[in-house]
């Protein structure tokens, strides 16, 4: 018998009719019998808070749009998990997408909406085909009545997860944020003018999590958890451990249980700093009795995100870790806005060249740092401000590390492949990284070479790419006629010019 409010099955249900024996009556069916007003108040007395990153109350939103004035709305789950170190969401759909399905049609039931849409990548083919079949038989159970669900299959880009993104790729465009005053209880799907459609956008284990609302009451899922996030979250543990893995928990549950005991403790030497996604700044190994919830984890100073969490291990560099995440944030942000992408890539582009005996200066980790912070600047969303958490975070927590690579730039150092989680497999414990990242352009196109994960980008490369620099190596640029006075007066080559007045300020501001 599975455990109240749990939702991932000891094997995965194979029939509606089999999820349904296990876990009590069809909880839509319970939602219209109960009425709207009062599962909208169960689940506000929850304290159910989203799955997907922020941890917004569900109970909120949903009565946001149902008070909407504007009489067209819509439901949909963001079931498109592109969160490097998550992969629960996946993993939930595969053993039990009932319970998301359901939680999808009591919200459409209680904003009032005609039509659900699952939005998900159209790489994740066996997720997909749970959903299919999961839909068609629930369709002839009679559960879906007159709420019809659609799935949108969307891009493999990061930002598809974003909300106001996944809006436009259901709408057919790309996975470009709209503007940040548009949020999606606001200005949902096919509005037009006087009809803006609000929508309600949930992560697929928030909406699993309704299910158990509705069968079971605000109460008892609240005695699961903590007051600050009560009910069960599916945590990812990857990295430097002995057995990663997919642990479905009370929030509230410690990094060390979880890491210690669920993922069989470290691999590698003692853990260094463990990574929350990369949506947080990360947690050292003082904080490992933190409890998994979203308040405490903020108190700690990172966050609770997507529950995906990746240990890094002693052996691992540091700088190779922060050039990796940030070229990822960087490779993934969109250009929309201006600040985002610039900064983003200053930022990537300084990390480069700490590899790089050729490029390397003192000025790279200011450069780094200031133009991380310098990201979120009239953004339309909040990839930036994770790029401004994320990188300072790490710089600063191991600037000894930088100055020993700034020192050696020569000095050979494994690289990191960002862990964007492609598979899981039970029997070994592994997961599977899709490391074709490497070689994906700031403009979402690949390289066509294979090469090693890591491995830099030439310069001359990069200039094929229009969103990249074309040269930029120090963090202080002479004018062209200053340039042009000095090295016709010292008769060196530009960039020596450049690193050596760069030094000269440096010393005399005192850094
Ligand atoms: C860059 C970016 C990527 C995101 N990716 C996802 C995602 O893959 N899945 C998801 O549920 N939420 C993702 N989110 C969060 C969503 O924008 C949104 O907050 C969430 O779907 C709301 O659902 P919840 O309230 O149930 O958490 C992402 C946010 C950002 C800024
Ligand atoms: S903030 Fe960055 S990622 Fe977000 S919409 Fe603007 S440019 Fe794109």
């Amino acid at each position: 018998m599975p455990r109240k409010h749990y939702l991932l099955p000891d094997a995965p249900y194979a029939t509606y009719e089999a999820y349904l024996r296990d876990e009590g009556p069809s909880a839509v069916l319970l939602s219209r019998r109960a009425g709207s007003e009062k599962i909208l108040a169960a689940l506000l007395e929850s304290g159910l808070r989203g799955r997907g990153g922020a941890g917004f109350p569900t109970g909120v939103k949903w009565r946001t749009v149902r008070e909407h004035p504007c009489p067209t709305r819509y439901v949909v789950m963001n079931a498109a998990e592109g969160e490097p170190g998550t992969f629960k969401d996946r993993w939930l759909l595969r053993h039990n997408p009932y319970a998301p399905l359901e939680g999808l049609l009591v919200a459409a039931q209680v904003v009032g909406a005609a039509t659900a849409y699952v939005a998900i990548k159209a790489s994740f083919a066996p997720e997909l085909a749970r959903l299919r079949s999961a839909v068609a038989e629930m369709t002839a159970a009679g559960v879906c009545e007159d709420v019809e669900i659609t799935l949108v299959e969307g891009p493999g880009e990061y930002l598809f997860g974003e909300e106001k993104a996944l809006l436009e790729v259901i709408e057919g465009n790309d996975p470009l944020p709209r503007e940040g005053h548009n949020p999606p209880y606001e200005l949902g799907l096919f509005s037009t003018p006087g009809s803006p459609n609000p929508a309600v956008v949930n992560n697929a284990e928030t909406f699993g999590h309704v299910a158990g609302i509705v069968r079971h009451g605000a109460a008892s899922f609240r005695s699961i958890g903590t007051h600050d996030t009560p009910g069960t979250v599916i945590f990812t543990i990857s990295g430097d451990v002995a057995r990663p893995g997919i642990f479905e928990r009370p929030a509230g549950t410690t990094l060390r249980t979880l890491v210690h005991e669920l993922a069989g403790g470290p691999r590698n030497g003692p853990i260094k700093v463990i990574l929350s996604g990369v949506s947080n700044a990360p947690i050292g190994p003082d904080k490992l009795d933190t409890p998994c919830d979203f308040g405490s984890l903020s108190l700690a100073g990172s966050g609770l995100g997507s529950a995906g969490f990746v240990v890094i291990g002693q052996e691992r560099s540091i700088p190779r870790v922060t050039q990796s995440l940030t070229r990822f944030l960087f490779v993934e942000s969109c250009n929309q806005c201006p600040a985002c992408k610039l900064g983003l890539r200053t930022a990537s582009s300084a990390l480069d060249e700490l590899f790089d005996p050729g490029l390397a200066t003192p000025d790279d980790y200011e450069r780094a740092l200031y133009a991380a912070r310098s990201a979120p600047q009239g953004n339309r969303c909040y990839l930036p401000v994770q790029g401004a958490t994320l990188t300072p975070a790490l710089m600063e927590r191991f600037e000894a590390e930088f100055d020993a690579q700034i020192a050696k730039p020569d000095e050979p150092t494994a690289a990191y492949a960002v862990p964007l989680l492609l598979d899981y497999d039970p029997a070994t414990h592994h997961f599977t990284i899709d490391e074709t990242h490497a070689r994906k352009r700031p403009d979402w196109t690949y390289e066509a070479v294979e090469r090693p994960v890591g491995e830099r980008v030439t310069l001359r490369e990069k200039k094929k790419v229009s969103l990249r620099p074309t040269s930029s190596t120090v963090g202080v640029r002479l004018a062209p006629d200053v340039l042009e006075a000095l090295r016709k007066t010292a008769g060196d080559d530009a960039a020596d010019l450049d690193r050596r007045v760069n030094a000269l300020l440096r010393k005399q501001l005192g850094l």
